[in-house]
């Protein structure tokens, strides 16, 4: 009789009340927590995504969470890094602590790729079967998402390849069918990452999500003013709810009230929620992990500064290492990185315009500016998704090219200006292959990045 009472307590008053807490029990007293966590980036400019992703390994570690049911996927190349001036460690905040220490890395170097981060969510059996850590969630466990990279209108990347939203979510459809959790969280820290969920998370299947940005703007690195670091150790929207956590107790603060304080800390861009947002009701330590943590005390919250728009980073850091450096030779050579830095840039911007102007004489658009300057929201994630891959096939590996990502919302404009059916899409991935050949041509950039 009183379990039911207290049943029925728990479901009328919602599980992020006290009460809960009070009666010693959990929300749904069988979930467990599971969690995959993936920086999708290598090389040294990117170090602020594997410092995120260790950081929020420590987050959940710090919370109660057992690191069996944490799943890391990180390139794993930057605390062994010639460039790095304290071998071993990695850190996300100024004069913070070592996040590097006691992470256990599940997939690193090339097995971070999107194939395997789908299989890995789909809790795949072939994989598993190989000793690889796959989800093993079933239908009352509480799965926590977390990822952080570049990204595009409708991608985002990994080292060498890229993730479209409508195969993400077509795979998160796939997990709730498959009853591969109760509830999901996921956050996304990358540039245009609105555009992973907007006009395609479907709100009923218990996911809830939130974003770095907006569909339409870069997220932005943080603490990228360290002097001794020459790189950024953060991102501004991933190290506002690393710090947030850090610093509250997770079973008292909903995710809906984490969100507000992100949308408070992460000053130049705009974080979005979407989903089932009667999730963000419950509390963050129904993801994050519930135990407090002995560790907060060891974090210090430092406001974002030092902040510098993702895609500029790179030019960033090369003008500050010639400003730094006494050596000729190695001023000339950063001199001449940085030239081919922004020759690529060029090259890519005026290449854009080619193909575009070719597109339209072809019949599919009629104002080159229109197409380059304006921005469709995304609807048709699926033909944007097979028109994405064409051009990363015919004319640029997104992924090596990073810059390119900042053109792809201009493949969304001409799949929502053209209404695509099967037939009128296949004749304009041919188009787009004649234009990538002619105005794409190997210039010998290594990568743009
Ligand atoms: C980094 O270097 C240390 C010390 O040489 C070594 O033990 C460790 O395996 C290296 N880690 C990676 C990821 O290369
Ligand atoms: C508990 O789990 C069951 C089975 O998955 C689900 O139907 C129910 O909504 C959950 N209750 C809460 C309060 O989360
Ligand atoms: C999306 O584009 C495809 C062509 O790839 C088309 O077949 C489909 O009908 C479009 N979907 C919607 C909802 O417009
Ligand atoms: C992009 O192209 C590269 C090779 O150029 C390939 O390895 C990668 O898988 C492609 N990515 C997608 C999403 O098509
Ligand atoms: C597909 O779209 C094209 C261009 O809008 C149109 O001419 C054609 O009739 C359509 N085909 C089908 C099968 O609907």
């Amino acid at each position: 009789m009183f379990s039911l009472i207290a049943l029925s307590l728990l479901f009328t008053v919602a599980s992020s009340t006290p009460l809960v807490e009070q009666l010693g029990l959990k929300s749904n007293d069988s979930y467990n927590i599971q969690a995959v966590l993936v920086a999708g980036s290598n090389g040294w400019y990117n170090y602020r995504h594997q410092a995120d992703v260790c950081h929020a390994y420590q987050v959940l570690r710090s919370h109660g969470v057992p690191a069996e049911n944490i799943i890391v996927m990180m390139y794993d190349d930057i605390a062994n890094a010639s460039e790095n001036p304290h071998p071993g460690k990695i850190f996300n905040i100024p004069k913070g602590p070592d996040v590097y220490a006691g992470v256990s890395k599940d997939y690193t170097g090339d097995e971070v790729n999107a194939e395997n981060f789908l299989k890995v969510i789909k809790g795949d059996k072939g994989l598993a079967a190989k000793g690889k850590k796959v989800l093993t969630s079933g239908p009352n466990d509480h799965v926590f998402i977390y990822f952080a990279d570049h990204g595009a209108t409708g991608l985002i990347a990994f080292p060498e390849d890229t993730l479209s939203s409508d195969d993400l979510n077509k795979a998160l459809v796939y997990m709730h069918d498959n009853k591969l959790y109760g509830k999901l969280t996921f956050y996304v820290e990358a540039c245009e990452s609105g555009s992973m969920f907007e006009n395609i998370l479907p709100k009923d299947i218990n996911i809830y999500a939130t974003t770095a940005a907006n569909s339409e703007e870069s997220s932005w690195g943080c603490y990228c003013d360290e002097k001794d670091i020459d790189t950024c150790l953060g991102d501004e929207y991933s190290v506002a709810w690393l710090q947030d956590s850090d610093k509250h107790d997770l079973t008292k603060e909903t995710l809906e009230q984490q969100f507000k304080d992100v949308v408070k800390n992460t000053p130049r861009s705009h974080p979005q929620e979407f989903g089932t947002k009667s999730i963000a009701d419950l509390v963050v330590g129904e993801f994050q992990g519930e135990k407090a943590s002995s560790s907060n005390q060891l974090y210090r919250k430092v406001p974002a500064r030092g902040s510098v728009n993702s895609r500029d980073i790179p030019l960033v850091m090369l003008r500050r290492k010639m400003i730094k450096t006494n050596d000729e030779n190695e001023a000339a050579s950063l001199h001449k990185q940085l030239s081919n830095l922004i020759a690529g840039r060029h090259f890519l911007e005026s290449g854009m315009n080619k193909i575009v102007a070719q597109l339209c004489s072809a019949g599919f658009c009629s104002s080159v500016e229109e197409v380059m300057t304006t921005r469709r929201p995304l609807v048709n994630h699926s033909a944007h998704s097979t028109v994405v891959k064409k051009f990363n096939s015919s004319c640029l590996n997104v992924a090596v090219h990073n810059y390119a990502m900042k053109y792809i919302y201009v493949l969304a404009n001409l799949v929502e200006a053209n209404n695509f059916n099967e037939t009128s899409l296949s004749h304009f991935l041919k188009a787009l292959e004649r234009a990538c050949e002619t105005h794409i041509v190997d210039n010998g950039f290594k990568a743009i990045v």
